[in-house]
């Protein structure tokens, strides 16, 4: 197992003035952050890390959406990361998120959803290799 998952706190939440707030939750989940970094994408980078979803109608409405502001990739770590992620976040669409998870509490839509976590080890990897060189990781 894979004890780390990549965090974007997403547009939406940035602008919204909710960084902080996130970032306190997800450090009092138990979770360490291992990089981070505030950027704003450029098309090229959205298109390219969303590109698993080129298919759906939603791909180019999220595309604008994640290039619309600064985002905040970070490389978390804890055991078990991906899932326990998953479940402090919440449901992609907030109205069917839980009680307490970051999305009811911070997501706008199921689009400007304030978080992404990545789905799996596998991803987590790959997403992590997306934003940061292993040098810019804390060991
Ligand atoms: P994320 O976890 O980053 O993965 C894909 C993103 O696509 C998702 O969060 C949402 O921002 C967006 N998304 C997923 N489903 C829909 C949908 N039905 N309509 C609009 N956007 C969506």
């Amino acid at each position: 197992m894979n004890n780390k998952t990549l965090a974007i706190i997403k547009p939406d939440a940035v602008g919204n003035g909710f960084t902080g707030k996130i970032m306190d939750r997800i450090i009092s989940s138990g979770f360490s952050i291992k990089a981070a970094r505030l950027l704003h994408l450029s098309r090229e980078q959205a298109e390219r890390f969303y590109e698993v979803h080129k298919e759906r109608p939603f791909y180019q409405d999220l595309v604008d959406f994640m290039t619309s502001g600064p985002c905040m990739p970070m490389a978390l770590e804890k055991e078990n990361a991906v899932a326990e992620f998953r479940q402090l976040i919440g449901a992609t669409n907030p109205v069917e998120a839980a009680e307490g998870t970051i999305r009811k509490d911070f997501a706008e839509s199921v689009q400007n959803n304030a978080v992404h976590g990545s789905d799996s080890d596998k991803n987590s990897e790959k997403e992590i290799a997306f934003f940061f060189s292993s040098n810019e990781i804390l060991n």
